[in-house]
């Protein structure tokens, strides 16, 4: 009985061939609905982003970066050598500010460029910058700022755009439907701050720039963090909600934020299981954000707390823990993908078998199937009793209750949610090598002559172990080998205030 449920569970968690294929299939058809239409759950969002930096632009800026782990006040210096020079504080946001008035949060973020303009800046408005204002002004200009806002926003202009909804654990009241630009100025504006916000980017749009910065070229932005959404280039022409829009007429090219998170949100292609049904009812937007839910490092904590809490409480015994839970356990979020990444972590370092380590497979030895640790390797065991010492100390189990088993189990099971999440994002990457004209579902033949540039960020994409590998692995079962050696998929580390600067020069050339 033990061994089906096991099997059972580590079925729902495979995503063959045929499902990678279906799902890329279905993501090219949501892109294709959101260029075409508004109020997609997929928004397709035009950023009026309308072109790459080559690296040559220079400046400094002020940027404010709210959606990710932290909440980030940077000063930036383009250096135009393809460089950036950052300077940066990050604050933390509770989450009485996530979840209260939007006006208490934007205060807080006033009050965050306030300390940070006091404490920590010098340059910026360096003469890049006021060159452009005009000379005879009498009052100083005020100093320009990005702000890079990590959430759907409906942009109608570089420098305004009105919040679409939340994600990612926020709720602050009275926030949807407003200009997130003018909230924020409002505020500097309530505090009698100098400051004042230019230009407005999403992060993976921030990323996507700051690549091209550095890069020299960038086709797209993805975040692999807290969310996950991807930012790519896409022809005007294809953008066919805007109408005969101004800037459709245009032509050319612009950055579309897909908000892919929200891909699938009826959930008729994504491989739901109760274990993520449990995770969409109890979280704060039910229905919503799908594909995030799936993926990001909010939720896969969440995702391998709710199999373990079914393994604990299996029938006719449990398989886990002796029966035995605790409070982390027991508390909704208590189990932080930091935590699942330390076991898998643990479990990798030194592990020799690399082709169970790309391909994902688990050899049934290492999987939660084995009883025999008499049979395993020295070092094996070793590892084991690393992970086993993780879970005691951080889900506060005693320690009789915890054996190699368990922490066998445990592994496997964080593994499960992992790999499928890696998976996953291989598929909206794959997309988007399609839609671009980079890549045919299923693979060609040929080669590309040149390499294609995908800039990343995020904590998983950055700490989780092997996530990139794995997702390297779907993409080239996705797109083929020829295209998927010619990914270039690097960290734009702290990017997003890189492109939030490039944007605030942006905004100023044109006269906003
Ligand atoms: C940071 C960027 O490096 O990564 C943010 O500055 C971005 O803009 C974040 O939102 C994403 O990662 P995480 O893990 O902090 O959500
Ligand atoms: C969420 C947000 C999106 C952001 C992503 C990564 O999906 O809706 O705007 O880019 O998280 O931070």
């Amino acid at each position: 009985a033990a061994r089906k449920i096991f099997d059972d569970i580590e079925a729902q968690f495979q995503l063959g061939q045929d499902a990678l294929i279906k799902i890329t299939e279905q993501f090219l058809e949501d892109f294709r609905l959101g260029l075409s239409e508004y109020n997609q759950p997929m928004a397709m969002i035009p950023t009026f982003v309308t072109g790459v930096p080559d690296g040559s632009e220079t400046g400094t800026f002020l940027a404010l970066d709210l959606g990710g782990t932290n909440l980030r006040v940077c000063e930036v210096t383009l250096l135009g050598n393809h460089e950036f020079r950052l300077k940066q504080q990050k604050y933390k946001v509770s989450e009485t500010l996530k979840t209260g008035e939007a006006s208490a949060l934007f205060d807080y973020l006033a009050d965050s460029v306030d300390a940070f303009l006091t404490e920590f800046s010098s340059a910026v408005g360096s003469p890049t910058v006021t060159d452009i204002d005009n000379p005879f002004e009498p009052t100083p200009p005020a100093v320009p700022l990005g702000l890079t806002f990590s959430f759907p926003v409906e942009q109608t202009a570089l420098n305004q755009g009105k919040i679409l909804t939340w994600t990612k654990g926020f709720s602050a009241k009275n926030a949807i439907g407003n200009d997130v630009v003018q909230l924020l100025q409002d505020a500097f504006d309530r505090k009698h701050l100098h400051v004042r916000c230019v230009a407005l980017v999403n992060d993976t749009v921030g990323t996507l720039l700051s690549r091209a910065y550095t890069a020299g070229s960038c086709i797209l932005g993805a975040i692999f963090g807290t969310g996950t959404n991807g930012a790519y280039v896409e022809r005007v022409e294809n953008i066919t909600k805007l109408g005969d829009s101004p800037a459709r007429a245009q032509g050319g090219l612009m950055i579309v934020n897909t908000e892919w998170g929200a891909f699938n949100n009826t959930r008729t292609t994504l491989p739901t299981t109760p274990y993520d049904n449990k995770l969409d009812r109890e979280s704060i937007n039910p229905r919503k954000q799908a594909f995030e839910k799936f993926i990001s490092g909010m939720y896969l904590g969440e995702i391998t707390r709710n199999i373990l809490l079914s393994l604990i409480d299996a029938a006719p015994r449990s398989l886990l823990f002796n029966g035995r839970s605790s409070t982390p356990l027991n508390t909704h979020y208590g189990l932080d993908t930091a935590v699942v990444s330390e076991i898998e972590e643990a479990w990798e370092s030194g592990r020799t078998d690399r082709i169970a380590k790309v391909n994902g497979t688990v050899p049934q030895w290492q999987s939660a199937h084995f009883t025999e640790v008499n049979a395993l390797p020295p070092q094996d065991v070793d590892r084991l009793e690393r992970i086993r010492g993780i879970l005691i100390q951080r889900l506060e189990l005693p320690a009789e209750d915890v054996s190699l088993c368990d922490a066998a189990t445990v592994r496997w099971a964080a593994s499960l949610v992992a790999n499928r999440a890696a998976r996953l994002s291989g598929t909206a990457i794959a997309a988007v090598l399609v839609q671009t004209g980079n890549a045919t579902l299923g693979g060609g033949t040929s080669e590309p002559s040149e390499n294609i540039i995908v800039g990343v960020d995020g904590s998983l994409i950055q700490h989780y172990p092997n996530f990139q590998t794995r997702l390297r692995a779907s993409l080239q079962s996705l797109v083929g080998e020829a295209v998927e050696k010619r990914v270039e998929i690097d960290l734009a580390k702290d990017g997003s205030g890189a492109g939030a600067a490039l944007c605030a020069l942006q905004a100023i050339k044109q006269g906003l």
